[in-house]
């Protein structure tokens, strides 16, 4: 009878699936109204010299049951622990999403690299509207209404007397006009002019560079703008000054320096010259100083602008302006 139990209980241990069932099972075995349960309280109907043997079948089997009971419990919670460890696990193996970096637009790099030099020459930032007024776009500038030098700019009138600034200069004069000598800053921005291809665009970007005080000549104009073509371009870059008109400026020079794309065998980047402009500048000229209440007797200086899209395509040989201001990643990320 109770090896008869004992199989049907191994039987059925056997074919267990989830805790539930043991649950079950216990309580079909174990439980007040269970079959062991029913066993032990039948003992007392037993004659007196059989109940102790059977007495001690029943409880070893009672003992059996609860330890199998026991260990199966224990085995069924450790395999729910690890499906639940399985199924809730991450993969640390899978790369992850990159967020994307972002980077600085070449023409900001180029810009903050030149500005970086003239300021470690001691020279500060100033900045001007863009929306400029006609009388320091071009008339405290020397470039009077009907001077033929406004030819060389194409101007965005906002109306007869404001403009959309075609150069840095007119900061020359605001700063002028608010300080007194000496000067050195430089002054980085937009510009615009009506005119587009691929070397220029409607609005572009200037540098313009001034200094005043007592006793400044052409020897300092020279110094700070070779200083600056070596640290920008190369220790061993040639420069050249070659003479130049500007209203502003007198006497007025454009400034080469030496094609670097080709060490000056000649290139189609410098068109065969060797050599590629970068710069106009120029002592500034006594008109402009008096413009500002400045006394051209006591005072003197220089003034230099250039553009930043054009250092930057040649510094990265880049043939067309318009790359600049597509926005196209693909392009933005070589940088
Ligand atoms: N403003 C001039 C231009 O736009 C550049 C320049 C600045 C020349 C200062 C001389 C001195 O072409």
């Amino acid at each position: 009878m109770s090896a008869d139990l004992s199989n049907t209980f191994h039987d059925e241990l056997q074919s267990l699936k989830d805790l539930s069932g043991l649950v079950q099972l216990r309580v079909k075995y174990l439980g007040k109204k269970g079959i062991l349960t029913a066993e032990l309280k039948s003992l007392s109907s037993l004659p007196a010299e059989e109940r102790k043997a059977a007495g001690k079948r029943v409880n070893d089997l009672k003992n059996l049951i609860e330890s199998e009971l026991d260990a199966k419990e224990a085995s069924l919670k450790a395999e729910a622990l690890k499906a639940q460890l399985l199924s809730e696990s991450i993969d640390i193996s899978l790369p992850g999403k990159s967020a994307g970096f972002g980077r600085q637009h070449p023409l900001s790099r180029v810009m903050s690299e030149i500005a970086d030099i003239f300021v470690k020459m001691g020279f500060s930032i100033e900045e001007g509207p863009e929306v400029e007024l006609d009388k320091y776009n071009f008339e405290l500038l020397n470039i009077p209404k009907d001077h033929p030098a406004r030819d060389m700019q194409d101007t965005f009138y906002v109306s007869d007397e404001i403009v959309l600034r075609t150069h840095t200069s007119p900061v020359q004069v605001r700063v002028m006009q608010r300080q007194k000598p000496p000067l050195r800053f430089i002054a980085p921005g937009r510009v615009y002019r009506c005119d587009a291809d691929i070397t220029h665009s409607p609005m572009f970007h200037q540098i313009e560079g001034l200094m005043i005080d007592r006793d400044i000549t052409f020897s300092n104009l020279k110094a700070v703008l070779r200083t600056f073509v070596h640290q920008m371009f190369g220790a061993d870059t040639a420069v050249r000054f070659r003479p130049s008109f500007f209203p502003f400026t007198e006497p007025s020079a454009e400034i080469d320096i030496g094609c670097f794309l080709c060490k000056q065998a000649g290139c189609r980047v410098c068109k065969s010259t060797g050599w590629l402009e970068v710069l106009g500048a120029g002592m500034v000229n006594p008109a402009v100083l008096e413009n500002v209440g400045y006394d051209p007797d006591e005072y003197s200086g220089f003034a230099f602008g250039m553009g930043i899209e054009r250092i930057a395509m040649l510094k990265y040989a880049i043939d067309d302006i318009r790359l600049f201001f597509d926005n196209d990643a693909r392009f933005l990320r070589q940088f």
